[in-house]
């Protein structure tokens, strides 16, 4: 049910800097997802009554996605006073004037927060009855961030920034997540009262904690259960620690699903994959994107899987593929590319080396070394021989082959594009298909084979070649 009392701001403004990227942080990506689209979905899940997301850095791509993902929410620009106070501030500006209840202030560069932990922290912000609450933490390293300074008696008196702090305060080792709660009239009033006079310039959002306690009001720090939890990203080894933590998540998660996965160091499984139980994931194996994997498949090791679909039983085989359908009891790999398009039936096989794209391969099919297919159809029980390739490509435009069933190819075949060969025809070893053929016809290329009989001895006298002739009783 909405909470009509609660709003929630995002602050989603920033340039983040130190990830040294053109791409802005918020949409670096963390278990196929941007960075934000975790943080959205928490927010979404609390189904308050209002959401605000701050947006300025790249902001047409920040608020693209802040439509798509979280439509409900109001964006807002912010202008060009820095800060998290001042993101804060246009954020309450944009709220309606007759909104009275509790603000929460999350990060889009927190990404790990549950609702469920958001959800108890604003129970826990009410229960008080304070003006403001603080999520806390206690990082390993608790470097860059904001450090909580409580007075003797151990109440919350202000967070003091990195980069303001003295050299005993950076040894506080407990620091602001960036997660507040508000009392909304008071925050109002507040912020009113920041300013830039700090070492960074910017309105921090942080200071508005000691000004409520300058004015009596009451503030508390709630440590969080785990560090992790709020773990913030702002830099490259922050991404990829961050995505090393929920990665764990994720594979634990798909293992007490009942899935088997031999080496979770080297296993990453993004948040929309889906594996059905008694799938088997082997080494060095990446589920990518909406992937998803029925049951008793093997996937691995060494594959890389980005929006498939892989059958009941199928086996898949350091292989990379992208947008390929793999069907039950089928084979793929070692070393084979599937590129958009490929469509593999039940019980048929892409075997090593062998690249595809745009190609669907019957049921019980198979293309089994050395091989390009690409922009095909090759019906049901069809063989296609060893190193040939589908020459799709006349330099400007590109055709199809239309292979049937039962089809027996011959290695080495180049099929040219458009071409149709029947069901049941053969063809010879090296033969270059150039018209179609017709069901059950034998189709050969290739001109006769001559022998020249004596020609070494003629024509290469003397070498190890004649000689070995010569020994030969042949
Ligand atoms: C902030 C806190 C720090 C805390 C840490 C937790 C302040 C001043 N400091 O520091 O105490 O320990 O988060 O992760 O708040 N943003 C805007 N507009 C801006 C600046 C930032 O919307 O003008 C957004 C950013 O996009 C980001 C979030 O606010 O999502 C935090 O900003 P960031 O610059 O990363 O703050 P920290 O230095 O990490
Ligand atoms: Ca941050």
């Amino acid at each position: 049910m909405t909470d009509s009392r609660l709003a929630i701001v995002v602050l989603a403004a920033g340039q983040g800097t130190r990830m040294k990227s053109s791409t802005p942080k918020l949409l670096h990506q963390l278990a196929g997802l941007p960075i934000l689209s975790h943080v959205l979905a928490t927010s979404r899940a609390l189904d308050a009554a209002h959401v605000v997301t701050v947006v300025r850095h790249e902001r047409d791509l920040v608020a693209a996605l802040v439509a798509e993902d979280l439509p409900e929410s109001l964006i807002v620009d912010q202008d060009e006073i820095p800060g998290t106070g001042r993101a804060v501030e246009l954020a309450v500006a944009a709220l309606p004037e007759d909104f009275e209840g509790d603000v929460l202030v999350v990060s889009g560069d927190v990404p790990l927060l549950n609702s469920a932990t958001l959800a108890s922290f604003v129970a826990a912000h009410r229960e008080r009855e304070v003006s403001a609450t603080v999520l806390s933490s206690f990082p390993e390293d608790s470097t860059g961030y904001g450090r909580i300074v409580r007075s003797d008696a151990g109440g919350f008196d202000r967070i003091v920034e990195q980069k303001d702090a003295s050299a005993e305060e950076r040894q506080i080792a407990e620091t602001n997540a960036g997660v507040y709660a508000f009392s909304v009239a008071e925050l109002r009033e507040q912020l009113a009262r920041l300013t830039t006079d700090n070492v960074q310039g910017e309105k921090y959002l942080t200071d508005v904690i000691g000004l409520l306690r300058d004015a009596g009001s009451s503030v508390r720090a709630v440590p969080v259960a785990d560090a992790w939890l709020v773990a913030g990203i702002n830099d490259r080894a922050q991404l990829s620690e961050t995505a090393r933590q929920l990665n764990g998540f994720i594979v634990h998660g798909w293992q007490l699903a009942g899935v088997t996965v031999q080496d979770p160091a080297t296993t990453w499984i993004d948040l929309k994959a889906q594996l059905a139980p008694d799938v088997t994931i082997l080494p060095g194996t990446q589920i990518r994107g909406a992937t998803v994997i029925e049951t008793g498949a093997v996937i691995g090791p060494d594959t890389t899987l980005v929006d498939c679909e892989v059958g009941e039983n199928a086996v898949v085989k350091r292989t990379d593929a992208t947008l390929a359908v793999i069907g039950a009891g089928a084979s793929v790999g070692p070393f084979s590319y599937l590129r958009p398009g490929t469509i593999l039936g039940a019980d048929g096989k892409i075997g090593a080396f062998v690249e595809t794209k745009n190609a669907t391969i019957g049921a019980g099919s198979k293309v089994p070394h050395l091989s390009y297919v690409g922009d095909a159809t090759v019906g049901e029980q069809s063989n296609i021989g060893a190193g040939t390739i589908f020459a799709n490509y006349d330099g400007v435009d590109k055709h199809r082959s239309e292979i049937g069933s039962h089809v027996r190819t011959g290695s080495h075949n180049v099929f040219v594009a458009p071409i149709r060969i029947g069901d049941g025809a053969y063809t010879g070893a090296g033969t270059i298909v150039r018209k179609d053929v017709p069901a059950g016809a034998l189709s050969l290329s290739v001109a006769p084979q001559r022998n020249m009989e004596g020609w070494v001895e003629t024509h290469r006298p003397g070498t190890d070649a004649a000689v070995a002739a010569a020994k030969s009783g042949d």
